[in-house]
């Protein structure tokens, strides 16, 4: 079932105010294997999902293939609430081109310019953010938003300058634009070398902009925990990869206790099927049908995302997602 991020995030919303926080995470997709160890995971676990697309995966993968290949996810798992979801959006026309395409979510990171490497002013985040917010609530899709600018050039998404989140910068920020979901930096970046030394997330940021803002939706991007033991696989079986770290699942559980409802994964299933098909290469040397190692691949993401699901308590949820179709969203931003 096709949902919007609003459905999903609010059972989580509800779940932190009613002592039992969990959050649910995003998960990046690119292609057709990528999305069906995801669903493996959620329906095994009766997990909602967010299913999220870069610009980088809409043309890898073309608008219409991975719109179908989201279709496709939805149609086979109806039990499964799932958000079609634009990661990163940059501008109103990448906004109205993934919303003619049919996705119930989109994000605007009015954080950084069109570039998205380039910070940008807090007035010029709300004024695209809230063009945004108008358009998309119009056809019943929800929005998130980002305020602070993450660490890291990973992706080609990131300013590689951190400014951790203004908690009254963003009451004003979501005050004027009227976003459902907001980003915050709390200290995480995108990629595979997150932290020099010790992980650390800011708590206390996290604390204070739940408090200043009880319903909003708070995403923490920039979330994988980077698990050693995928990249000895990789190293193990001729990759290089050094110095990586990421944030560890019990900090991720953590800030889902002090209110984050929304966690973006994608370096931890990168590496998971990078893993998976190297060890499978390296096994197998005489294989050489695709749908050997990019089924090994899909088995891997499958397993990461489970151990996911399980971490951030999502396991279990989907049926707390209210049944949605477009009217009702649309009365809800009335
Ligand atoms: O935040 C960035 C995501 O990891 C997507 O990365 O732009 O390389 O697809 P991408
Ligand atoms: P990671 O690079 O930590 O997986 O973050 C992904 C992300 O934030 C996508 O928006
Ligand atoms: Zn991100």
């Amino acid at each position: 079932m096709l949902v919007t991020s609003k459905a999903i995030l609010e059972a989580s919303l509800q779940g932190y105010k009613n002592g039992k926080p969990f959050a649910v995470g995003a998960y990046n997709v690119n292609n057709m294997e990528q999305a069906q160890g995801i669903m493996k995971a959620a329906k095994e676990t009766l997990s909602p999902v967010i299913l999220q697309m870069s610009r980088g995966a809409l043309k890898y993968a073309e608008d219409k293939y991975l719109r179908n290949i989201i279709m496709a996810a939805a149609e086979v798992n109806p039990e499964i609430p799932i958000a079609m979801h634009l990661d990163h959006g940059n501008s109103m026309e990448t906004v109205k081109r993934v919303i003619d395409l049919g996705f119930t979510s989109v994000m605007i990171d009015g954080s950084l310019m069109e570039d998205s490497k380039t910070p940008s002013t807090f007035e010029y985040n709300v004024k695209i953010t809230s063009e945004v917010v108008k358009y998309a609530h119009d056809r019943g899709v929800s929005v998130e938003g980002e305020l602070g600018t993450l660490g890291g050039f990973e992706d080609g998404v990131g300013s590689g300058k951190e400014h951790l989140t203004n908690p009254d910068e963003a009451v004003e920020f979501v005050e004027k634009t009227g976003v459902d979901a907001l980003a915050i930096s709390i200290g995480t970046s995108h990629g595979a070398h997150k932290f020099k030394g010790e992980a650390k997330i800011a708590y206390d940021i996290i604390e204070a902009i739940r408090k200043k803002l009880p319903d909003t939706y708070l995403v923490a991007h920039g979330s994988s925990s980077v698990p050693a033991e995928l990249v000895e696989i990789i190293n193990q079986y001729g990759g290089q990869m050094e110095h990586t770290a990421g944030v560890p699942m019990d900090m991720l559980l953590k800030a889902t206790q002090y209110g984050i409802n929304k966690i973006n994964v994608d370096t931890d299933l990168r590496l998971a099927a990078t893993a998976a098909a190297r060890k499978f290469m390296a096994e197998n040397p005489s294989k050489f049908d695709q749908r050997d190692w990019s089924g090994a691949a899909r088995e891997g993401i499958y397993l990461e995302v489970l151990s996911h699901m399980k971490a951030f308590k999502t396991a279990g949820h989907a049926q707390e997602v209210p049944n949605w179709d477009l009217e009702y969203m649309k009365a809800q931003y009335r």
